[in-house]
């Protein structure tokens, strides 16, 4: 693989930012396109838009087949068992916050437990802290050390026969720490406790197999595996899905309607009230083609070398300090700058076409473990290169300028 090639399938990097050539370095919170998944968007409108699972045309029976296709596509990439198993919704949060209703309201009682860990965005808290407290349960939280890594030898005390479900990320957001997830799953099962996983971060990085992992659900979000936003993956095991209740009311998720009594329509439908993100989903589905094309050996070689290029780098400045250092990560580097504002360091390397994120990352508990407001955070794709590293190390060294460090 050629990663001139590769950059090339991505229209939006051939573009300069105030005169310097853009680096992108901001996949984590979503990724750039391929011309292809673009393409599959305006194709869809431009020739195939209609609803779908309810016209008798030609147009609708075509959208319909291009709609389920690509939840093979989903079914094919994350290796699940069935396609109605895959459930299609706006986004990860989304996904969280179906499984936090449906599985909440089957399972979860006063006094049970939620379990989390010390590292997950907002996005698997919020939506668990709002179960817990409707329905009178605690949030058991799994700590980390320094470096950002989980303490698994406290897993089994977090885990008690009043756990209903831990619900953890794979990679995290904000430190890039890449979770032994197999491994804690299989001591979660061996508590009866159920696992939900947040793949947002892991998805576009590594080949995920839910059957290998034996996870009870998987989330990821399109927008950051190089396909559309407004569109996400809810993955559950048949046997939670078809007893849980459905999430919204509407059509769609029927199966036959009186003022008396409603019954609710098969997996995965019962899952997805109203007209879904018809192209988005389609357009997802053509991002996973991608992904595969490229291949996983390529994606996770290429992506390593570009975080120890870049690890090495910013570790041997002594203005800077990093956030997460575990042993295992994905390409996300956070970092603070002795004396300036991680806001302060994103928006000068942006005059410099340097694409980073600065924030919390939706992570504001990871923020309060090490003390700080915020970092700023680098974040790799596929597409990047040494040399976005480059123009990157190259900017912040104008912030020190600036800040006279
Ligand atoms: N959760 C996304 C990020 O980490 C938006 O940037």
């Amino acid at each position: 693989m050629d990663i001139n090639t590769i950059r090339a399938d991505f229209p939006i990097l051939k573009q300069k930012i105030y005169g310097y050539p853009l680096a992108y370095l901001d996949s984590a919170a979503t990724s750039q396109k391929p011309d292809s998944v673009i393409n599959a968007l305006s194709q869809f409108y431009q020739q195939n838009n209609a609803n779908i699972h309810r016209g008798v045309y030609y147009l609708s029976e075509s959208a319909t087949k291009a709609y389920e296709n690509a939840r093979h596509s989903v079914q094919r990439f994350i290796n699940a068992p069935h396609a109605k198993e895959c459930i299609f919704v706006r986004s990860t949060t989304e996904a969280i916050n179906l499984v936090a209703q449906c599985f909440g309201h089957l399972r979860v009682q006063p006094g049970d437990e939620i379990a989390l860990s010390a590292m997950e965005h907002h996005s698997n808290i919020v939506p668990w802290q709002m179960l817990c407290e409707k329905k009178g349960a605690t949030l058991k939280i799994l700590p980390m050390n320094q470096r950002g890594e989980l303490e698994l030898d406290t897993l089994e005390h977090i885990l008690t026969p009043k756990t209903k479900l831990l619900a953890i990320t794979h990679a995290s957001n904000a430190l890039g720490t890449l979770n032994p997830i197999k491994k804690i799953i299989d001591v979660a099962h061996a508590h009866q406790v159920p696992v939900l996983v947040d793949g947002a971060q892991s998805t576009p990085h590594l080949k995920i197999d839910v059957q290998d992992l034996d996870c009870d659900f998987f989330t990821f979000s399109g927008h950051k595996t190089y396909g559309p936003t407004g569109i996400g993956v809810l993955y559950g095991k048949s046997r939670w899905l078809e007893s849980m209740p459905p999430y919204q009311g509407g059509g769609e998720m029927i199966s036959h309607v009186s003022f008396a009594k409603t019954t609710y329509n098969d997996l995965p439908y019962k899952f997805e009230a109203g007209t879904p993100a018809i192209a988005e989903v389609i357009a997802l589905g053509t991002a996973l083609e991608y992904i595969e094309s490229i291949g996983w050996d390529f994606i996770r070689n290429h992506e390593q070398q570009l975080l120890a290029y870049a690890t090495e780098a910013l570790s041997s400045l002594p203005f800077i300090k990093l956030i997460g250092t575990a042993e295992e990560k994905i390409g996300v580097i956070s970092f603070t700058m002795e004396g300036v504002h991680p806001h302060d360091v994103g928006s000068i390397v942006d005059q410099y076409g340097v694409a980073i994120r600065a924030g919390h990352h939706c992570a504001m508990p990871i923020m309060d473990f090490f003390n700080i407001p915020a970092t700023a955070r680098a974040s790799f794709g596929l597409y990047n290169t040494l040399s976005d590293i480059d123009q990157l190390l190259q900017a912040l060294q104008e912030v020190r300028k600036i800040f006279k460090l």
